[in-house]
């Protein structure tokens, strides 16, 4: 069995966790809207067409923020076509997904849609077809009181109190060639800080977040965030990170080892932040809204056979297994490691693209991915503490990778401290060692665990429960040290308190 520490002292901490790390993503993409979080003539929707069983689910996972409306969608997106009357708005292509948007839900839909399932809204500007002007007009729209012609219009929508939607997206994407109105990162420097600059006259109080790369991986990475920030530094807050990864070439171990390029990933962006402060002689520090990340590549060949023009297909609806499961929960714990910087963070997406959450006419079921996402989600709030991993490694394509992925989150309030952890070990068990002897009186409340005897591993609507957590016995405090064994291939929460 191999043997792995988990070094931590209360005073040393990375810093607190912002609840918004736990956010995720609603899109006009495939079912994600229609069928997914809306579907009128389904027997699970509520009196406005919202799916009840889906709101449930999404209170289980304890998501505070949604961003929304896209993703590429918003690239081309046209807000006002979602408000007023249903039976004014128009039918549209949509360019980014080729398909036909119908408009039959909004921005007022999403933001009540948001209360229900006790969530916020991180909502996104289009700064690809449009610009400064529209991005003025839609936070009038949402945050004024009235006495303005958005702010009234609005009012006649409907909604007489304001949505006061506090964190904006500068577009989305703006480096990818596949992007509507893609930019250089020069002309997208100079349009997101206009277009935020603003946007903050009209509502001084919204925090806004500047797109970084697509991904680690394109071409431009590194320039272009330096570029974007020395034209946007003084109107932006966060600098945006996406990044999805694949198991294409079968090699569970490398796949796993996606945490280690996610980390450097961060540290690079957060480098080159820095420097820029440090160029700027800035006091302002940039941090980072991780608001597109998660496992994608399982419905890319299925995606390519699909019709044009069509309304709500079955689009980017990824089949999770249990290996998806493993590194989604790692590369959560590699978020919380950096939980000082990273102030927020979606799961892209929530409900039947790349999503944790499935539907059908007959009913919803949570993904292989719903849990570790629920579980860290519901008990990672508090503090993380700079958490010290002393564990054998293996090769990879990154670089050396842990066998373990871990993090403790001390809350003081309630007075716990839970470990994350992952052993990527697909042959051995490991024994975990943990010194606790600072956190006096603490006992080993809760053991829960994610495994299965096969990575490949689905959850369907037939087999819904095929992965899911169960509890494991108490391990044993001897001394205020503890001792876990953690199982090939599975993911943990070991939970202390008094
Ligand atoms: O989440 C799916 C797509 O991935 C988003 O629309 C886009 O921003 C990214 O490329």
């Amino acid at each position: 069995m191999k043997k792995a520490s988990l070094c931590i002292d209360r005073h040393y901490i990375v810093g607190d966790v912002d609840k918004r790390i736990y956010g995720s993503f609603i899109e006009h993409l495939g079912r994600a809207v229609y069928e997914g979080i809306y579907q009128p003539d389904s027997p699970f929707a509520d009196e406005q067409g919202l799916r009840k069983d889906v709101i449930e689910l999404i209170r289980k996972l304890n998501v505070p923020v949604v961003r929304y409306p896209g993703g590429n969608f918003v690239s081309g997106y046209h807000w006002e076509d979602g408000v007023g009357p249903k039976e004014n708005r128009p039918e549209k292509i949509e360019l980014a997904w080729n398909v036909i948007e119908t408009n039959q839900f909004g921005l007022n839909e999403f933001m009540d849609w948001t209360k229900k399932a006790d969530t916020s809204a991180m909502m996104a500007v289009n700064l690809g077809t449009r610009g400064p002007e529209d991005a003025k007009n839609i936070v009038e729209y949402c945050n004024l009181k009235g006495g303005s012609y958005y702010s009234d219009l609005r009012k006649k929508h409907g909604y007489e109190q304001p949505h006061n939607i506090k964190l904006w997206c500068l577009g989305n994407e703006m480096d990818g060639p596949w992007q509507m109105g893609h930019k250089t990162a020069e002309e997208y420097g100079r349009i997101a800080a206009e277009a935020g600059r603003i946007m903050k006259m009209v509502d001084p109080d919204i925090e806004l977040v500047a797109c970084g790369s697509a991904s680690h991986a394109m071409p431009t990475f590194g320039t272009w965030e330096d570029t974007v920030l020395a034209e946007s530094y003084d109107q932006v807050d966060y600098l945006s990170l996406h990044q999805y990864y694949g198991n294409q070439e079968n090699n569970t171990a490398e796949f796993l080892a996606n945490t280690v390029d996610m980390d450097h990933f961060i540290s690079e962006v957060l480098s080159i932040c820095d420097a820029v402060k440090a160029k700027k002689r800035k006091k302002k520090t940039i941090n980072l809204s991780f608001d597109e990340w998660n496992v994608w590549y399982h419905s890319n060949e299925q995606d390519k056979k699909l019709e044009r023009w069509v309304k709500a297909p079955h689009q980017l609806e990824d089949v999770y297994n249990f290996e998806d499961a493993l590194l989604v929960a790692g590369m959560m714990i590699t978020m919380l490691r950096h939980a000082d910087r990273v102030k927020v963070a979606c799961l892209a997406q929530l409900v039947n693209v790349i999503a944790p959450i499935m539907t059908s006419d007959t009913g919803a079921w949570m993904q292989t991915i719903f849990h570790p996402f629920a579980l860290i989600s519901n008990y990672g709030r508090g503090t993380v503490l700079n958490t010290l991993v002393n564990a054998p490694v293996y090769e990879s394509r990154h670089g050396d990778a842990p066998y373990l992925d871990a993090v403790c989150v001390m809350n003081e309030e309630d007075e716990t401290v839970t470990i994350f952890a992952v052993n990527k070990d697909l042959e051995d068990s490991m024994e975990l060692t943990c010194d606790l002897r600072q956190f006096e009186g603490y006992q080993v409340k809760e053991h829960i665990m994610l495994t299965h005897s096969d990575v490949k591993a689905e959850n369907t609507e037939e087999h819904p429960d095929n992965v899911a957590p169960v509890k494991v016995e108490n391990e044993a405090m001897d001394g205020g040290i503890l001792k876990a064994v953690l199982k090939d291939k599975s993911f943990h929460v070991i939970r202390l308190g008094k």
